[in-house]
């Protein structure tokens, strides 16, 4: 069976209450979107209960992070269990931001990663996992070894070869993130054939061939239909692009 396309949106820590209407207004009078294309977008915590309520129905609500924990004291977390509960289907774990940490705050090593994923898996959500290495690491060859037996080895510990039908693996070069240098379309489907291969051998081939693995860094309008074309690139995970009306084109992109 055909992989359905994943086109995501992560909007980061953006938005005003006028500025999220507008998206989801831009969202809703799109038209239809490809049959092949399953759009995700990502709010920050607090734009997220009105944006489930105001966008069309066919667009997946997303949270961008999730506690490693379930319910309890833990000050400012949001618990796996909590967003099922409140109807949504979707999170992001392992986004580089939060690997790197900011603002002060120690990073998420692969190790925490890996157990929110399982965790959020275990409470129902489909996980867009993130993986990908800095400028450094590809500089100095590490590309693999970063990506396939840090990243995604840490995961595939985790979890079971069933669990993988509720991941969805996005690879995102550190030093395309933001920054306007997308990965050509060669080297992001270099890593792309990589990591399903990877997968075939460590998980199972049946894995490798249904797992989707999306590509995020500086996708725009104008690269992601020659990305989507790569055989092993089967969608986006977009983030300053997907704050503007830029982001309808990404996902007609894929038809
Ligand atoms: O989650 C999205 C990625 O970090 C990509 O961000 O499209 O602004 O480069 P970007």
């Amino acid at each position: 069976m055909p992989r359905k396309y994943v086109i995501g949106g992560n909007w980061k820590c953006n938005g005003t209450v006028a500025q999220v209407s507008d998206l989801v207004s831009t969202l809703n009078k799109a038209g239809d979107f490809p049959s092949n294309a399953e759009v995700v977008i990502a709010p920050t915590f607090l734009h997220v209960p009105m944006v489930k309520d105001a966008v069309r129905s066919d667009v997946n609500v997303s949270l961008q992070n999730c506690s490693v924990d379930s319910f309890g004291a833990y000050t400012g977390e949001i618990a796996p269990e909590m967003i099922a509960d409140f109807g949504l289907k979707w999170v992001i774990t392992g986004h580089s931001e939060r690997r790197t940490g900011f603002g002060g705050q120690a990073g998420e090593t692969s190790e925490i990663v890996a157990k929110k994923t399982k965790k959020a898996i275990e409470a129902g959500l489909t996980v867009i996992a993130c993986v990908g290495e800095s400028l450094d690491e590809r500089e100095a060859g590490n590309t693999l070894k970063v990506v396939l037996e840090e990243h995604l080895a840490a995961i595939a510990d985790a979890l079971s070869q069933e669990q993988w039908a509720k991941v969805v693996v996005a690879y995102e070069p550190v030093w395309a993130i933001g920054t306007g240098k997308t990965a050509s379309p060669e080297q992001a489907q270099d890593v792309h054939a990589s990591i399903r291969s990877w997968l075939s051998d460590k998980v199972s081939p049946e894995v490798a061939e249904a797992t989707r693995i999306i590509y995020g860094g500086s996708v725009k309008g104008s690269n992601a239909g020659t990305l989507a074309d790569c055989a092993d690139i089967d969608g986006f995970l977009v983030g300053g692009a997907s704050l503007k009306p830029e982001f309808i084109d990404i996902i007609n992109a894929v038809e």
